[in-house]
């Protein structure tokens, strides 16, 4: 697990807030693309993570990072911590702080006109367009207490779509927000022992809950080891399928593994769902003779068919590649989606490259990206003017090891090995995160609800 060296290189955090123009800019920027891109991952408020590993990385302080494009031109980029209690203490302890104890460090959405930025261990956290902080999620809903960091949105009808596993009972909770931010489905789920869930996939009508081979085992921390979650044997994989309302949970046996993050997941036919998940044959394995964590396998991009009549699960690998962070064209959320775009693994300790995965031709593209950089997620726009699944872009933030700053790529999402339709050069860094999103001109006034 300790592969990571985080004060260096793409993972090494910045020191300060700033606002910055005048941003270089090679290519062309499509005069369509308007709003902003938006992205969220740990940066400690002394500039230095305190020690190595991811362990030392993913709690550290919510860092969020926009650059705002109109008209064919980017405006700026800005980058701000969430005022979190700790910020306060760390740089102003007469302010008041906005938040209660939470570092919302994972994930941004867009909802409803509300701006989110998300963690798991906590309540969502509204930020405006700006990056300001407003405040906790104040939807009437049991999930301001804590919720996954990926909640799914429903582009036709605009719900948000999400659970929130637990370590103490209990342990799944289900449910759907609609777009004014009324709780509409909240459903306690019952299930043999808590489970690490970090994702969940939706279809037009039912949700699809992984209750897979980690989970928690507190007497770990008793051992010295600084996670209370590892691989369990002993754990049987389910996929659990809920119909999207509530109603009766089918849960369905699948082979052990772990499944990260999901592509997407849609209703083939009656009865029938197929999911995209990258799959992991284990995770968090601890190997009995040295007593430590083993390295995890990578990502495989699998196929799951499941036949809710016959109770059965068909499983494929869909491609050799070794991914991450997958995503699609976000209209087709719960629908058939054609196209997946993911980070490729060369190796455990490189995020690098992006591949377009066409399920109908079973064809790969890629875009390269040289050695010793890194990239993040393919976050993908659409082209408001276009009418297939591909019309759009991809915006990655490319960490340059030559220069030791990020550039922005904007990529033709229909022909991804071509080169770069625009770069736009930051000359400083956007440390390598987690997640982002493309946030529409219009979408984000911010308003906390
Ligand atoms: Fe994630």
């Amino acid at each position: 697990m300790d592969y990571l060296d985080l004060n260096q290189g793409a993972l090494a955090p910045v020191t300060d807030e700033c606002i910055c123009n005048n941003l270089s800019v090679e290519g062309e920027i499509p005069r369509d693309l308007n709003g902003m891109l938006v992205r969220n991952g740990p940066n400690p408020f002394s500039g230095k993570f305190s020690g190595q590993g991811v362990l030392s990385w993913w709690p550290e302080a919510a860092m969020l990072h926009a650059i705002k494009f109109a008209d064919g031109n980017v405006l700026e980029y800005r980058n701000k911590w969430v005022r979190t209690r700790k910020w306060a203490d760390f740089f102003d302890a007469r302010q008041t702080p906005l938040l209660l104890d939470t570092n919302p460090n994972v994930n941004v959405i867009s909802q409803g006109n509300t701006l989110l930025a998300l963690a798991e261990g906590g309540p969502p956290v509204v930020v405006d367009a700006a990056l300001e902080t407003s405040g906790q999620w104040t939807a009437q809903t049991e999930f301001t207490r804590g919720m996954t960091a990926h909640p799914k949105i429903d582009p036709v009808t605009k719900e948000l779509i999400t659970f929130h596993a637990h370590w103490s009972e209990p342990f799944l909770r289900y449910g759907v927000i609609d777009a004014k931010g009324v709780e509409i489905v909240n459903m306690e789920i019952d299930i043999p022992a808590p489970a690490m869930m970090h994702d969940m996939a939706v279809t037009e009508t039912y949700s699809i809950l992984l209750d897979l081979g980690v989970g928690y085992d507190f007497s770990l921390l008793k051992k010295g080891y600084r996670i209370p979650v590892c691989w369990q044997d002993s754990r049987v994989s389910r996929l659990g399928i809920v119909p999207r309302h509530g109603g009766e949970v089918s849960w369905l046996e699948i082979k052990p593994c772990f499944i990260q993050h999901v592509v997407n997941a849609y209703d083939a036919e009656a009865e029938v769902i197929v999911l995209d998940a990258v799959r992991y044959p284990w995770y968090f394995k601890i190997d009995p003779q040295t007593r430590e964590f083993t390295p995890d396998p990578l990502g495989e991009l699998w196929r799951y068919t499941i036949n809710l009549q016959q109770r059965t699960v068909h499983e494929e690998q869909l491609i050799e590649s070794n991914i991450e962070l997958p995503r699609i064209n976000e209209l087709h959320t719960g629908r058939y989606n054609r196209y997946s775009y993911a980070v490729e693994q060369p190796t455990a300790a490189e995020m690098r490259g992006i591949i377009r995965y066409d399920a109908l031709t079973t064809t790969i593209q890629r875009h390269s990206v040289d050695a010793g950089d890194n990239n993040s997620e393919p976050i993908f726009v659409p082209d408001r003017n276009g009418t297939a699944e591909d019309d759009g872009w991809l915006l990655l933030s490319v960490y340059r090891q030559a220069t030791d700053s990020n550039e922005i790529r904007i990529l033709d999402a229909r022909n991804i090995s071509g080169k770069a339709l625009a770069t736009i050069s930051l000359g400083r860094r956007i440390p390598a995160g987690f997640h982002g999103a493309w946030i529409a001109m219009g979408e984000e006034t911010g308003r906390g609800r």
